[in-house]
């Protein structure tokens, strides 16, 4: 009996994440891709690639708060509910290797919070914030050597 409640609350939970991926999913769809491109694979010189790549901002606490202050994110018609976990789903879908190990996500209050403070030069900081991370992650700085910041 009690096994058979375990399994149904474990399905139960297995259904409801399965449900958040697919709405999220939608969200990106409707919302992001039409710029950044299925499988965020972003259009070169114009659009950023999400794709093996966002997950490094996730390094450090600007990184963090700067992918939720892009106008893509912070001027979206989407809630905040919506946002955070499309932005969940979106680092795991496309980059998680490389996310950290501990990669918290991302709680609907903290975006609330940021999106009240849209980045004003994404494209300025985006190189300093990543020029932080990469000196602790010599892959970014390979990755930065090799082909600059462009996307
Ligand atoms: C109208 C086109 C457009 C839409 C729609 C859009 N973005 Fe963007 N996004 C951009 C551009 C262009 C940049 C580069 C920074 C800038 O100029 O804003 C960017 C930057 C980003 C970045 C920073 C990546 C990096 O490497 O610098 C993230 C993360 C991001 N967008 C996520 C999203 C998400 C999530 C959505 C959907 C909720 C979205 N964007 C919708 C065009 C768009």
């Amino acid at each position: 009996m009690l096994r058979g409640l375990a399994l149904v609350t474990l399905s139960l939970l297995a259904f409801n994440a399965y449900a958040q991926d697919k709405r999220a999913y939608n969200n990106y769809m409707l919302h992001c891709q039409g710029c950044h491109l299925p499988q965020g694979k972003g259009a070169l010189g114009a659009v950023p690639r999400l794709q093996n790549f966002v997950g490094y901002f996730l390094h450090s606490r600007e990184g963090r708060e700067f992918i939720a202050q892009v106008p893509g994110v912070t001027m979206s018609s989407l809630d905040n509910e919506e946002l955070s976990e499309l932005l969940n789903w979106m680092v795991r879908a496309y980059s998680e290797e490389q996310l950290p190990e501990q990669f918290e996500p991302y709680t609907s209050a903290e975006i609330a919070q940021l999106r009240k403070t849209p980045n004003p030069d994404p494209l300025g900081q985006r190189n300093s914030i990543l020029d932080v991370v990469a000196e602790g992650l010599p892959v970014l700085a390979d990755e930065i050597a090799t082909d600059g910041y462009a996307y």
